[in-house]
C-alpha cells in the first residue's frame, strides 16, 4: 500500500509498529499515508512537537469536520458524531466542556478515591484465592466501568445492562469479538442512548444531589439538554472504559517484561505515581485521533490542503527521541515525563486525573496482593488501529490464603 503501513489493523494484532514509527519520525515525520477501501488518504504525524502544534490549534485543525476517526463519517453518521464533545470545535466545544468539567476537576477526585480503593479491593478479593484468572476480563476491565457508573450515578440495578451495552459497542474492528453479532454494537449504542436520555429526564423531574441532576439542571441555568446528556453519558463509557482497561493490562505486561523495574516498584511503592505515567507513555492506550485542516496551511514546511486529514499518532510521539531520553526504555522513575497519552490542548482528556487515580489504586493493590503474578499463556492482542488493546491474558499466582487488608 505505502512504504510505511501504520493503518492496517492486522499489524496491531501483532504489536504497535514502533520500528515503522521510529523510521517515520526520522525520515518522513509528515507522511502521506494511503488508505484502503477508497479512502482519500491522510497525513500521518509522528513527532511530539507536531502533535502539540496541531492539537493546540482547533481553529485550523478541526475535530468536527468529518469527526476524529480516520475514515470519513458519512452524511448520516456525522451529525450524530458531532453531538459528542470529542467531535466539537470552539465555541460549541468550550461551552460543553465548561458545563461538564467541574465533575472531573482534581478537587472532586479525593472524595471518589476511597470508593475506588474499595472497588479495587473487591476485584482482587474475587480472584486472589483462586490462583489464576484472565487478567483482562477479571481484573482490568472491571474497574473503569464500575467507576464511571458510580461517578455518574447509574442506579445499581441498571449497571449490568449498561456494562453489557458498553462492551458490545467497542472493538468494532476485531471479528473475533463480533462473531455472529451482526449489528449488535449499533443496536447496543441505540439502546444505551435511549436509556441515558430517559435517565436524564428522570432527574429533571426528580432532581437529587448526584452528577446527573447537576448536569440536568436545565439548559436555561447552564445545564445540558436531554440529548446532550445522552451523548455525554455514552462518550464517558466509550472513552473511559477500554482506554483505562488497556492501560492496566498493557502496564502489567510492561512490568512482567521488565522484571527489574517491577522489583524496583515492589521495593519502593512510592514510585507508583511515576510508574503510572511511564505506563501511560509506554502503552499509549489510544493510537490516534484525527483532525481536518480548515484551510491551506503548512506543518514542518509540508503543504497541507484545506480538508486534508491529519492523523496524530500518540505511541509515536511518546517515543520521540528528541523529547524522551532513552525513549525505548521502560523506566518507572522517569521524570520529567510529559507524555501525550491523554492528548493535549482543548480536547485534553477530561478523565485523565480519574484514570490516574484508578491506575494508581489498581497497581498498588496488585503489587501488594499478587506480587508473584505471572503469565500462564501468551496475551492475545486486539485487532485495531485505534485502541492498543489486549483481549485476553491468562495469569497465575500463588493463591492468597489470608486477606492482606482488613
Ligand atoms: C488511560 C486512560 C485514558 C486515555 C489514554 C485517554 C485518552 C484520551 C485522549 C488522547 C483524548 C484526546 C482526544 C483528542 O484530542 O481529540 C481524550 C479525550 C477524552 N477523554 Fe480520555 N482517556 C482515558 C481515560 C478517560 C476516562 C477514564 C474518561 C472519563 C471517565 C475519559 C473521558 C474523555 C473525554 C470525555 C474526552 C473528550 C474531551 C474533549 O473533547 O474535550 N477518558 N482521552
Amino acid at each position: 500500500m505505502s512504504e510505511f503501513d501504520v493503518y492496517d489493523p492486522g499489524i496491531y494484532a501483532e504489536g504497535v509498529p514502533h520500528e515503522a514509527f521510529r523510521r517515520m519520525r526520522a525520515e518522513a515525520p509528515i507522511y502521506w499515508h494511503a488508505e484502503p477501501d477508497g479512502g482519500r488518504g491522510y497525513w500521518a504525524l509522528t513527532k511530539y512537537a507536531d502533535l502539540i502544534a496541531v492539537s493546540k490549534n482547533p481553529t485550523l485543525f478541526s475535530s468536527a469536520r468529518g469527526a476524529t476517526f480516520i475514515k470519513d463519517a458519512n452524511d448520516m453518521d456525522l451529525p450524530v458524531l458531532q453531538t459528542f464533545m470529542l467531535n466539537m470545535d470552539p465555541p460549541q466545544h468550550i461551552r460543553f466542556r465548561n458545563l461538564v468539567k467541574h465533575a472531573f476537576v482534581p478537587k472532586s477526585l479525593p472524595a471518589l478515591e476511597p470508593r475506588i480503593k474499595k472497588m479495587v479491593r473487591q476485584i482482587i478479593d474475587k480472584v486472589a484465592p483462586v490462583g489464576q484468572c484472565d487478567f483482562v476480563n477479571d481484573i482490568a476491565a472491571q474497574l473503569p466501568l464500575q467507576v464511571i457508573a458510580e461517578m455518574i450515578g447509574v442506579p445499581d440495578g441498571d449497571r449490568d445492562m449498561v456494562f453489557e451495552w458498553s462492551n458490545k459497542m467497542t472493538a468494532f474492528d476485531d471479528p473475533e469479538l463480533h462473531q455472529n453479532e451482526g449489528d449488535s454494537s449499533q443496536q447496543a449504542a441505540m439502546e444505551m442512548y435511549q436509556y441515558a436520555g430517559e435517565l436524564g429526564q428522570q432527574r429533571v423531574d426528580n432532581p437529587g444531589d448526584d452528577l446527573i441532576s447537576m448536569l440536568m439542571k436545565g439548559v436555561a441555568d447552564g445545564g445540558l439538554s436531554a440529548m446532550e446528556f445522552a451523548s455525554f453519558f455514552m462518550l464517558l463509557f466509550v472513552a473511559g472504559n477500554e482506554t483505562t482497561r488497556n492501560a492496566t493490562s498493557g502496564g502489567m505486561i510492561a512490568l512482567l517484561e521488565n522484571p527489574e523495574q517491577r522489583a524496583r516498584l515492589v521495593a519502593d511503592p512510592s514510585l507508583i505515581p511515576t510508574a503510572v505515567e511511564e505506563i501511560l507513555r509506554w502503552v499509549s492506550p489510544l493510537i490516534y485521533f484525527r483532525r481536518t485542516a480548515t484551510k491551506d496551511c503548512e506543518i514542518r514546511g509540508q503543504a497541507i490542503k484545506e480538508n486534508d486529514k491529519v492523523v496524530m499518532y500518540y505511541p509515536a510521539a511518546n517515543r520521540d527521541e528528541e523529547v524522551f531520553a532513552n525513549a525505548n526504555s521502560f523506566d518507572i522513575g522517569r521524570t520529567p515525563n510529559d507524555h501525550l497519552a491523554f492528548g493535549v490542548g482543548q480536547h485534553w482528556c477530561l478523565g485523565a486525573n480519574l484514570a490516574r487515580v484508578e491506575l494508581r489504586c489498581m497497581f498498588e493493590e496488585i503489587l501488594l496482593r499478587l506480587p508473584q503474578l505471572e503469565l500462564a499463556d501468551q496475551p492475545k492482542r486486539l485487532r485495531s488501529n485505534f485502541l492498543n488493546g489486549i483481549k485476553s491474558m491468562p495469569v497465575r499466582f500463588p493463591p492468597e490464603r489470608v486477606r492482606a487488608m482488613p
